[in-house]
């Protein structure tokens, strides 16, 4: 197996661990704003990179009439998304592949999203390349992405600390600097427009947010197999206590975790 389909396999292991499909809750009002950033129209044809189990962009903007395709490395979130799908009575084709290798022709969709998805691909220009060439002349790329200095964006540089990314993968939190995400797309002739935005996450107490994550949030389900026969988990989750602690904006027993994200817009 040659690096790029070992990463391929952790990845997929990664995010079939845990509960993505009920962790997803947390960022749905970010999908609805993707939804209108991009300006989903019944007839247009929409990809969405990393969609996860699809609840938060490919299925809603499916039922605004969209003719949505869900791509991800993880096939396994296409159970819960089927599921979802027939719920919300809409159609949607769910796709299993790489951000960084899109098997589709160029300039195939009029959009393409990508709410924290594609941001965890191993290589970020060859990312930024195919979610531009799938991308029809004329068209709208939009991608959210965690701020390297907010809750998520320091979770996953914490994360980095104990388990650093092997060589030749590009870790996630770069995706968080406003000159890397410029560089990228730079590096395609398109200009990326950049604009902070915030998602707090509501949980009902500190303890109950720590848990939640260590239970159920794939990245840290992996981690544990990792670190707990180091001896390193304890010392990892109270790191990870310290930081909810620390974002945590409610002061009435519940946790309220501020979470800085951007939001990247390309006009093709
Ligand atoms: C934080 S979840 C976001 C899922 C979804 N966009 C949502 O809003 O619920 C990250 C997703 O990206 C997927 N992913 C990670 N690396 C990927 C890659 N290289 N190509 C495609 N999908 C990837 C994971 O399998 C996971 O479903």
């Amino acid at each position: 197996m040659d690096g790029l389909d070992s990463f391929r396999v952790r990845a997929r292991a990664t995010w079939s661990s845990g509960d993505w499909d009920s962790f997803a809750r947390l960022i749905a009002p970010v999908g609805q704003l993707i939804i209108d950033r991009v300006g989903v129209r019944p007839g247009v044809r929409l990809l969405d990179v990393g969609t996860g189990s699809g609840g938060n962009v490919a299925i809603p903007a499916a039922g605004l009439g969209a003719e949505v395709v869900g791509l991800d490395i993880t096939p396994e979130l296409f159970t819960h998304a089927r599921r979802r799908a027939a719920e919300a009575g809409v159609e949607v084709e769910w796709i299993e592949g790489d951000a960084q290798e899109l098997p589709f022709a160029d300039g195939s969709f009029d959009c393409v999203t990508s709410t924290f998805g594609a941001m965890f691909a191993r290589d970020h220009g060859r990312t930024a390349a195919e979610l531009v060439r799938v991308c029809r002349p004329g068209g709208r790329i939009a991608m959210t992405t965690w701020v390297n200095d907010g809750f998520v964006g320091e979770m996953f540089t914490l994360t980095g600390t104990f388990m650093p990314a092997p060589p030749g993968v590009q870790p996630p939190p770069l995706w968080g600097v406003e000159g890397h995400i410029n560089d990228v797309f730079g590096a395609v002739d398109v200009t990326p427009s950049i604009e902070r935005q915030i998602v707090d996450f509501d949980f009902e107490s500190l303890d109950d947010a720590v848990g939640e994550y260590a239970e159920n949030f794939g990245p840290f389900v992996s981690a544990r197999e990792t670190l707990e026969p180091r001896g390193e988990w304890d010392e990892f989750i109270a790191a990870f206590r310290d930081l909810v602690a620390r974002f945590n904006s409610a002061d009435d027993g519940t946790a309220r975790i501020r979470s800085d994200y951007f939001v990247v817009v390309v006009e093709r």
